[in-house]
């Protein structure tokens, strides 16, 4: 288990809506589309004005350095059939974890759409829902149907119930300031690393329309104006989202384990001192610090460090973190 996902409780100051990952159907992710849905993926591209293409090539989508693996010594000694197959498989779950996230935001809009305070926000959420539908087509134009069985562990778990649940301020401080502030760096990274064209020239498309989205969360987010229940429920999300950074790249390091040998604790800590765990972390850690300071969320800036949210873990504490999480996973 990554963290404790806080619980919710049912609330008057909100709309609930459905999971935004309740239309995946188990066991159907890659089945060839049938012809009505075929009929409703041209639709959909031609709302979204995007040309059909070919599909992408099998090669890695970024390179061994993008992951840090060209400094592990575990990935040095594969053949390189097998290094290559890594890395796509690599590359491929970037792209599914974007496809996920794009479709929470699609539905994370059409709450908004609701839950708007006055006419300007219902419009400027209506535009947006329009942005995320078509990231969402991008990122199922390169890979197919999103596949259920990912969206199935903790961060997706806690975005879906957050997404759900939770009323519009917090909303607009988890969503549009920190996962969509991280999510440009992200992005940018993704769009600037990536071997084949198609792929930067979908992530630059989308940068384009997140940095709009990060910078009206950074206008509408008002930490004065959260009830003293939303104020502590944004710090446990706050919470929830550095422990996931602060534990480092789980599925590179579970890739690797399914073509290498088993990590035990020691080759974990050695693998994270190769990959450079901690300056990985310390630089993602010091995003989040500098987006709640764009946003100036002051309290939670104050009491997530002194809860020492932004102490860097060592190589061991890591490895000890990630274990746990894939023992939990059998
Ligand atoms: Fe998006
Ligand atoms: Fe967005």
């Amino acid at each position: 288990m990554v963290a404790e996902i806080p619980i919710l409780n049912q609330r008057s100051d909100t709309v609930t809506v459905p999971s935004p990952f309740s239309l995946l159907k188990p066991n159907r992710s890659f089945a060839a589309p049938r012809e009505p849905e075929r009929k409703m993926q041209y639709l959909l591209r031609s709302c979204a004005g995007i040309p059909e293409a070919e599909p992408l090539t099998s090669g890695p989508l970024w390179q061994a350095e993008f992951f840090a693996l060209s400094r592990a010594e575990k990935f040095q000694q594969l053949d390189q059939l097998a290094k290559k197959k890594l890395l796509h498989r690599c590359g491929l779950n970037l792209l599914r974890e974007a496809q996920l996230i794009e479709m929470a935001g699609s539905v994370y809009t059409a709450k908004m759409v609701l839950l708007a305070e006055e006419q300007a926000q219902r419009e400027l959420y209506s535009y947006f829902a329009a942005d995320e539908a078509r990231h969402l087509r991008l990122i199922t134009d390169l890979i197919g149907a999103p596949d259920y069985q990912f969206s199935k562990n903790p961060f997706f778990d806690y975005l879906s119930l957050l997404i759900q649940e939770e009323s519009r301020l917090p909303l607009v401080f988890v969503i549009q300031v920190l996962l969509e502030g991280w999510g440009i760096h992200h992005y940018g990274n993704l769009a600037s690393a990536s071997t084949q064209p198609r792929v930067t020239d979908v992530f630059r498309s989308i940068l384009h329309d997140e940095g709009k989205h990060h910078g009206s969360g950074l206008i509408l987010f008002d930490e004065s104006a959260l009830t003293e229940e939303e104020f502590v429920r944004c710090g446990q999300a706050l919470k929830f989202f550095v422990e996931i950074i602060r534990i480092g790249p789980v599925s590179v390091a579970q890739e690797l384990a399914k073509v290498a040998s088993p990590w035990c604790l020691r080759t974990l800590e050695a693998h994270l001192r190769q990959i450079d765990f901690q300056g990985k972390v310390r630089s993602e850690l010091e995003l989040i610090r500098s987006l709640l300071k764009r946003a100036k969320a002051h309290r939670l800036l104050a009491q997530a460090t002194q809860e020492n949210l932004f102490l860097v873990p060592n190589a061991n504490a890591g490895a000890e973190k990630m274990m746990a999480i894939f023992g939990g996973q059998g």
